[in-house]
């Protein structure tokens, strides 16, 4: 600790070093430090650096709301980094807020709905599948499954016909190992290399051959330009859409992988779920924005889900101005972790943190918008993809719940991955039988 971090009032926490990285060891270290010293707790890093850990809720609403613009993105999203170069949720300052303001329109509402007979397309071909590995009577990976329904819907709301044409003939999905893959190895260095110069020759086709009635992200991210008319250079695209879907596939996923899992285990839910779902969507006929934004106790369930196993578990910010937390300083270059796994499972937040409730979630807006969740962070970085998400996953259960009862096969908890994202440990097995 030095002289000048002596003389800035900081909160309570352990002398010596704490090492915390993006790993499982991180997460009982932040809950050991909660518990020893509360929701805001200093500390210094083996490099002498000061950082803070902040669980107290309307402290971190400061942070990522009415402070935010004096806080940088912090560590540990150095693999990250090699991914998404520039791209949205690596970037800051200027660069950060004019790919923001040109990509925002994208993901309105109206956008979004275009895009809903795709994630019906999605799910149709799902259903189609398990009812095969039904009929041969195996088990399902629904881990695999919700990975590769929110691979290929991604991929096809980005590049439309595309993904036919131009993904799929190349053989094994050039994306898959961005799933499978958690090893920074090299080959998954060739890998990325191989998939930003396929991506490049589809944005340089793209330029050429621009269609006037394609709907997809690809189009409407090429015809976005920023305050001076400037639209994104081939290189910005690159970067945009590697974002794109590695924030967009592994989130969704993981978080449909926790659904069924927890369907699973909690057969009133179950029912709830399908009589919501057969009363909604009686058909693909049914299927409409109004339709789907009126699944209220699955929208619960998928909360319920996210406050549990929020796939974005921990992630930090580093102060390059002064700024101030309550009574405590927090000088510039101090970095600041916050974990909505830890805060979504605080007691004196939550009631029975670790029960399963989705009857938690019935509330008004004005409680929505106060409560200690933050599972889609907040404020102007607060993610891009909530509406399509929730659209994405609503239809996912809405659709494929009426026709399948996915029984649980193991009683054992499948353990936390507490990687970039929170996965399950092992490969989720459920049983399905058609209903
Ligand atoms: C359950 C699903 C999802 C969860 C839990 C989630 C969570 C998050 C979180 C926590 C952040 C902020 C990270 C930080 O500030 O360090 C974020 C950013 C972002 N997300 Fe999502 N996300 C989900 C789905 C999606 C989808 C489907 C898309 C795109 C289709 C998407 C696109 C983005 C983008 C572009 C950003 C960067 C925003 C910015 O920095 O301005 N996300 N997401």
């Amino acid at each position: 600790m030095t002289d000048a971090q002596l003389a800035y009032r900081r909160p309570p926490g352990p002398d010596k070093p704490v090492t915390l990285g993006i790993d499982p060891e991180t997460l009982s270290t932040l809950q050991a430090l909660q518990r020893e010293y509360g929701d805001m707790v200093s500390l210094t890093k083996p490099n002498g650096r000061l950082a803070y850990f902040v669980n107290d809720a309307s402290a971190v609403r400061r942070i990522l709301v009415r402070h935010h613009s004096k806080y940088h993105k912090g560590p540990g999203f150095e693999r990250v980094k090699m991914l998404l170069g520039n791209g949205l949720i690596v970037s800051d300052g200027d660069v950060w807020r004019r790919s923001r303001t040109m990509i925002q329109p994208a993901f309105s509402r109206q956008n979004v709905h275009r895009l809903m007979t795709v994630m019906v397309g999605c799910c149709d071909r799902r259903a189609a599948h398990w009812a095969e590995i039904c009929g041969r009577g195996e088990k399902l990976n629904i881990t695999e499954e919700t990975s590769d329904f929110a691979l290929e819907l991604i991929l096809i709301s980005i590049f439309g016909d595309d993904y036919f044409s131009r993904i799929l003939t190349q053989g094994e999905n050039p994306f898959a190992f961005l799933s499978r893959d958690s090893t920074r190895d090299l080959a998954v260095v060739m890998k990325v290399r191989q998939l930003r110069h396929l991506l490049m020759s589809i944005i340089e086709d793209r330029r050429i051959r621009a269609a006037k009635d394609r709907f997809d992200f690809l189009s409407m991210y090429l015809e976005a330009t920023d305050k001076q008319g400037k639209p994104f250079t081939n290189a910005e695209l690159l970067d945009e859409l590697m974002t794109l879907i590695v924030a967009g596939f592994e989130t969704s996923a993981n978080t449909l992988n926790w659904v069924w899992y927890l369907i699973a285990r909690h057969p009133d839910a179950e029912t709830r779920l399908v009589d919501e779902a057969r009363r909604i969507l009686p058909g693909v006929s049914a299927v409409g924005a109004d339709s789907v934004n009126s699944m209220h106790y699955t929208q619960q369930t998928l909360e319920e889900a996210l406050r549990l196993y929020p796939p974005v578990w921990l992630f930090t910010r580093r102060s390059h101005v002064d700024d101030k937390l309550d009574d405590y300083d927090v000088p510039p270059g101090t970095d600041i972790y916050l974990s909505p796994f830890v805060l979504h499972r605080t007691s004196h937040y939550w009631q029975d943190p670790e029960k399963f409730d989705p009857d938690r979630f019935v509330a008004t807006d004005q409680a929505k918008k106060d409560r200690p969740y933050y599972p889609f962070s907040l404020g102007p970085r607060r993610c891009l993809g909530e509406y399509f998400s929730f659209l994405e996953m609503r239809l996912h259960l809405g659709l494929l719940l009426p026709r399948f009862r996915l029984r649980s096969l193991d009683t054992e908890d499948p353990g936390l991955e507490l990687g970039i994202n929170l996965r399950s440990a092992t490969d989720l097995f459920l049983q399905p039988e058609e209903r």
